[in-house]
């Protein structure tokens, strides 16, 4: 499965991807605003550090600008994947961009029908948001089970990514579902390489190595 950073801090984006497991990274306007800085610039930084997709999302509402702005992102470099939300204005935009070859990642899905929709419409990937489902006392891993059973019997090749990941267990629920990408935020992706018992075992190799070393 391919692990992707949802950011737009590029010191976090550089910390992660020099662990050399880091394959994309998603931004949505929020994260993008939250820096403050240009969008374009910040896009293309991140383009420099990380050789995978990297999602940059419209903010038109409507059809005909969400075409405009997917032609604009994607010529600002080949890794551009352009996130479009799941309206059936996103929809139309979709299938246009799709048969123009631009790279797309379809936002805000939560229910399995928006997800065949966008795969039928030519989505690269779709982005079920499994946290903001488990917010409102949904089980969200559960669409994703149900979006790979409906991709395999019908042999979509849209990829399903794990969006609004919490915690280090919606990774490995995710994995399991067979899902092709989790985004994982800064803090849950920083508590993917730990367990308490790596440190308590390496303190007492090397403490029994140095005591070793004395005699
Ligand atoms: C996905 O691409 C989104 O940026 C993201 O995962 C949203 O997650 P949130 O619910 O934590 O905002």
């Amino acid at each position: 499965m391919k692990l992707f950073l949802d950011s737009a801090n590029l010191a976090h984006i550089r910390e992660i991807a020099s662990w050399g497991v880091l394959d994309g990274v998603t931004t949505n306007p929020t994260l993008v605003a939250k820096e403050g800085r240009d969008f374009k610039e910040t896009i293309l930084e991140i383009c420099t550090i990380v050789n995978g997709p990297i999602s940059a999302e419209v903010v038109s509402t409507d059809a005909a600008g969400m075409v405009k702005e997917a032609h604009e992102y994607a010529a600002w470099h080949k890794n551009v994947y352009v996130k479009l939300p799941m309206t059936t204005e996103g929809l139309k935009a979709l299938s246009q961009v799709s048969k123009q070859g631009i790279k797309t990642n379809v936002t805000l899905i939560f229910q399995p029908n928006q997800a065949l929709l966008a795969a039928k419409a030519g989505a690269s990937i779709v982005s079920p948001f499994i946290g903001r489902l488990d917010d409102i006392s949904q089980i969200g891993m559960e669409i994703i089970r149900t979006i790979a059973t409906i991709y395999k019997n019908y042999g979509f090749k849209t990829e399903i990514l794990v969006a609004s990941v919490r915690d280090p267990n919606h990774v490995v629920e995710a994995a399991v579902a067979g899902a092709h990408i989790s985004t994982l935020p800064y803090d849950v992706f920083k508590k993917l390489p730990n367990h308490p018992l790596t440190d308590i075992g390496l303190k007492k190799f090397l403490d029994d190595w140095n005591a070793a070393k004395k005699k």
